[in-house]
């Protein structure tokens, strides 16, 4: 992997040129989310913060990702825990410091790993001073910074519906005597980015993070910030859809095509990883632009798919198709702090152990999701514990560190419930276990560092028996060959030439000639077998 050292504004960027002809380092990255109300508490109030953060940036080291996006932790009411931002440029008390923050980037970048913050560019908090002034009055200079419409109190302005109640997306203002929308709660009204000043206001709250040295930025519902200012209804068969899954404006692409300048003002390679949450890989395709939009786009349906090889077959091939054309290099991700977590929709270490293989060697920038490494299942919240108005809890629990009453935390209770099994499923104790989920892990994010053709190869699906997954990946003579199966039995699977096991899900055959023979949801990174291979391995 490309050695890193920093740029003079502190942003990391490749000491010497990437073996592979000067890819941009988010190609070939691994990026870990961070939840960071449940990382690491480091004062004691039972939620994580940034000081926390940074006092485990060894464990993101040792476990072989390259960088970190942080989702929000910026001053907030906390209605959408850091999702409703009353100040884009301080940090909330809760997470600590500016200072921390400095600290923590700092320290990041010492290990190599950069980092990404999570930038909320649709919506304010209500707190939010923009918001406050424009909310005094309809001659405010602010009025026109977030979307006011006229209408009577019994009628909102159109039948676009709120995430996350399905509730009408307006809210009524009963002193200005108008209604402001917000696709979100009614805490969190929506930005009118029609309006020049938002533009500009906003792109400075990019350029103060920039300014510290951020590496770039996960932007959280960047589809939505393009509005029709006609407001059209949904015709009838999107009636009862959340407005935020559907809202695909032609507006967006030139407010995003801004934002990227913004980013290309800096030096060291800033990124953008837009979360484009319309559940149709066609329409994400278009956010790529032509090289001058996003860098990445979030695509949730295989997230939303079944376990099963023929619909991650169908996944893989859709990405392939319409993001191909387009030059536009797709991410993967399983889990993240708005989903039930993969390990509990899949329903067993097993499988989780074959789709961190997946994850890991397909075609694109795989993120993973704090935990995921640990194997954990979202926590069973009980009613009078919940926190989240999107009923979001359990996959945001705690992050155990070892296995002591407080899992490394200062506190035994922290601000949501415990993970299930954390006495076991718990860092130190998986660190200990060579064959653990977590050295799985390790080992598959060495394997993807070490080979041109996991990070950057093509990516040639391979036909195979019902219930498994093959495909070959290739690049400037590197090749690998990757074989998954979903099924409950064994399956064969022989391949011309000889072949090592480089990684195995359950380290069965690791290390290893192959011998045609799939274990039961086993799966496998095949390397072609060199002579000395097996012997050097062993
Ligand atoms: C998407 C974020 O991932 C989610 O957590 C949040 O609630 C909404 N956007 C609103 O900001």
């Amino acid at each position: 992997m490309t050695r890193l050292k920093h740029s003079e504004h502190g942003a990391l960027r490749p000491g010497r040129a990437a073996v592979a002809g000067d890819a941009p380092w988010w190609k070939e990255a691994v990026v870990y989310q961070i939840y960071p109300r449940s990382f690491c508490d480091s004062n004691g109030d039972g939620v994580g913060d940034l000081e926390g953060i940074r006092r485990r940036l060894d464990h993101l080291a040792w476990l072989g990702v390259d960088a970190l996006w942080i989702s929000p932790f910026f001053r907030s009411p906390m209605k959408d825990f850091g999702y409703d931002v009353a100040d884009y440029c301080d940090v909330d008390p809760v997470f600590g410091t500016l200072g921390d923050f400095d600290r923590l980037l700092q320290d990041a970048h010492a290990r190599g790993l950069r980092v990404l913050i999570d930038w909320v560019p649709n919506h304010t908090s209500d707190r939010h001073p923009w918001f406050i002034e424009s909310r005094t009055s309809r001659r405010s200079p602010w009025r026109d910074w977030y979307v006011w419409r006229d209408g009577s109190p019994d009628r909102p302005p159109n039948n676009w519906l709120a995430a996350f109640d399905g509730a009408p997306a307006w809210t009524w203002d009963e002193p200005t005597r108008q209604w402001y929308l917000h696709l979100f709660l009614p805490e969190q009204p929506d930005l009118n980015w029609a309006h020049p000043a938002v533009v500009t206001a906003m792109h400075d709250t990019l350029r103060f993070w920039l300014d510290r040295g951020v590496d770039g930025f996960r932007m959280d519902v960047i589809h939505g910030i393009g509005k029709d200012p006609a407001l059209p209804d949904h015709p009838p068969e999107l009636e009862s859809v959340w407005h935020c899954a559907v809202n695909d404006d032609p507006r967006t692409h030139e407010l995003i095509r801004g934002i990227r300048r913004v980013l290309e003002e800096y030096p060291g390679g800033r990124m953008m990883v837009g979360e484009v949450f319309l559940l149709d890989t066609g329409a994400v395709a278009p956010y790529y632009g032509h090289g001058d939009e996003l860098h990445l786009a979030f695509n949730f349906p295989p997230l939303f798919e079944p376990w099963e090889a023929p619909a991650w077959r169908r996944s893989i091939d859709r990405v392939t198709a319409e993001l191909g054309p387009r030059d536009a290099w797709p991410s993967w991700v399983l889990s993240n702090h708005d989903n039930r977590r993969h390990r509990t929709r899949y329903g067993s270490e097993e499988r989780a152990r074959a789709a961190a293989v997946l994850l890991l060697t397909l075609r694109g920038t795989p993120f993973l999701y704090a935990g995921e490494e640990l194997g954990l299942e979202d926590a069973v919240v009980p009613a009078d514990r919940t926190r989240d108005p999107g009923g979001r809890d359990g996959c945001r629990a705690p992050i155990p560190w070892d296995g002591s009453a407080c899992h490394g935390w200062p506190v035994d209770d922290p601000w949501l419930p415990w993970p299930p099994m954390a006495e076991r499923r718990n860092v130190a104790a998986l660190r200990e276990d060579e064959s653990s989920i977590l050295h799985l892990y390790r080992r598959t994010l060495a394997a993807r560092r070490g080979s041109l053709a996991l990070r950057l190869g093509e990516l040639l699906p391979l036909p195979g028996p019902p219930g498994v997954l093959a495909y070959e990946r290739e690049h400037l003579g590197d090749q690998r060959i990757v074989l998954i199966n979903f099924a409950a039995e064994p399956a064969s699977f022989a391949l011309p030439g000889e072949w090592a096991v480089e990684v195995a899900s359950d380290g069965r055959g690791e290390g290893g000639r192959w011998t045609d023979r799939l274990g039961a949801e086993q799966a496998v990174v095949l390397c072609p077998l060199e002579r000395g291979q097996l012997e050097r391995g062993r």
